[in-house]
């Protein structure tokens, strides 16, 4: 069992959840003590201009209307050439890039690990907003640099409450209920929903740490996707009892049960369920996956490095979940794969899953069992785990 306490100051994840969590807004002062940025404005700036690395400028004046929008990848000059004040820069996953940020995800360590999307960082020199918006997701807005000012809303926002002709979802019509001044260390959790609008008071640098939540809709796809690709164009509805009927015209119950029979029976298997789940939820989003090492390990290699090493790392690239059913068997998925794992590997399986960084001896016995040292070098040679030299995160 994760030990919870002492993760983020002033907050009870057992509270938390019960009382916030998918709920209502939560104002955290001082919840990450000390937090200070790991990065400049100016890195940030640096990653933005990077081909891989997912980002955004939002401008309020000086662009070609009220609000603009300029995707990134950036030509450095962009930079030069920003106004002074209302604009903000957006970098998303920001935790694949700063180990600092990858840690700092397991203060939220509260809440499952395949609910957590990515951390995204944001700068804005003074007035910089992306204005008025909600967000279908969970988010801890957490203060990084200098002082933003947060209102929000807790009414209910209507559809058609946006500014026309945009790219962004901004609202037109935004009263808050409540306000708040965030310095660095304080942390806003805002449940899908609540209308937010965020203004820096100076040079302010802002940590999202947001959600996934996939829509019904995409579980649907997703699901229904993999179920029809292993099906084949002899499997189809037949009728070989077909009644002689009135109506030609008519579709009859007879035939109504039998294509609900076909839609039913494809959705009734719990376990395909799960283990399509498992897989398409620790799927990269984006697209960027782990890089294996130059030089692959035989099982024996990879147990005498990680001794030498002490530790094993997770790739941020990779997602770990597992799923046991108390069953013989549990599975392991990693980064949209499955691995069925004897249930007697359930601890360290465990443990990989829940731990960004693991010290090697607290997988315990589990190292002298042939199977799971092989599964950890499966892993490592995948690029999903790695072992830091020394000196290394
Ligand atoms: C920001 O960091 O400026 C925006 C974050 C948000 O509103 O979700
Ligand atoms: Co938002």
């Amino acid at each position: 069992m994760t030990d919870h306490s002492a993760l983020l100051s002033g907050l009870s994840p057992a509270r938390f959840l019960t009382d916030h969590w998918q709920k209502k807004p939560l104002l955290v002062r001082n919840a990450l003590p000390g937090f200070t940025t790991p990065i400049s404005p100016d890195e940030l700036a640096g990653l933005a201009c990077e081909e891989e690395v997912e980002s955004r400028i939002v401008l309020e004046r000086d662009g070609p209307q009220p609000w603009a929008l300029e995707n990134g990848p950036f030509d450095e000059d962009r930079f030069a050439s920003l106004p002074e004040t209302h604009w903000t820069l957006l970098v998303q996953e920001c935790n694949k890039y700063l180990p600092e940020l990858a840690t700092l995800l397991t203060s939220f360590n509260f809440i499952p690990n395949w609910r957590v999307d990515d951390v995204m960082v944001s700068y804005a020199p003074e007035h910089g907003s992306v204005g008025p918006h909600m967000d279908q997701y969970d988010v801890f807005l957490i203060q990084g640099l200098g002082r933003r000012r947060w209102q929000i809303s807790t009414d209910p926002v209507a559809d058609d409450n946006v500014i026309p002709g945009l790219d962004l979802r901004i609202m037109h019509d935004f009263q808050p209920t409540d306000e708040w001044i965030l310095e660095p260390g304080d942390m806003l959790y805002l449940p899908p929903g609540v209308a937010h609008y965020g203004v820096a008071l100076d040079d302010c640098m802002t940590f999202s740490v947001g959600f996934r939540t996939p829509t019904v809709s995409e579980l649907l796809i997703g699901f229904l996707d993999e179920i029809a690709s292993g099906l084949n164009d002899h499997q189809r509805y037949h009728d070989p009892d077909l009644p002689l009927q009135a109506h030609p015209g008519e579709i009859t119950a007879g035939a109504r049960t039998r294509v609900r029979r076909i839609i039913r029976d494809a959705m009734a298997d719990d376990d395909a369920i799960d283990q399509w789940f498992g897989r398409y939820i620790t799927e990269s989003k984006s697209g960027q996956t782990a890089v294996p090492p130059e030089q692959p390990l035989s099982s024996d290699k990879f147990l005498q490095q990680l001794h030498a090493s002490g530790t094993l790392c997770r790739s941020e690239y990779a997602r770990f979940s597992f799923i046991d059913d108390g069953a013989d068997e549990m599975t392991l998925f990693v980064d949209g794969q499955c691995w069925p794992q004897s249930r007697a590997l359930a601890k360290p399986v465990a443990l990989l899953c829940d731990r960004r960084e693991i010290a090697a001896s607290d997988f315990g016995t589990a190292l002298d069992d042939e199977q799971f040292v092989q599964l950890l070098s499966q892993l490592y040679n995948s690029g999903y785990v790695e072992l830091p030299q020394d000196g290394e995160p």
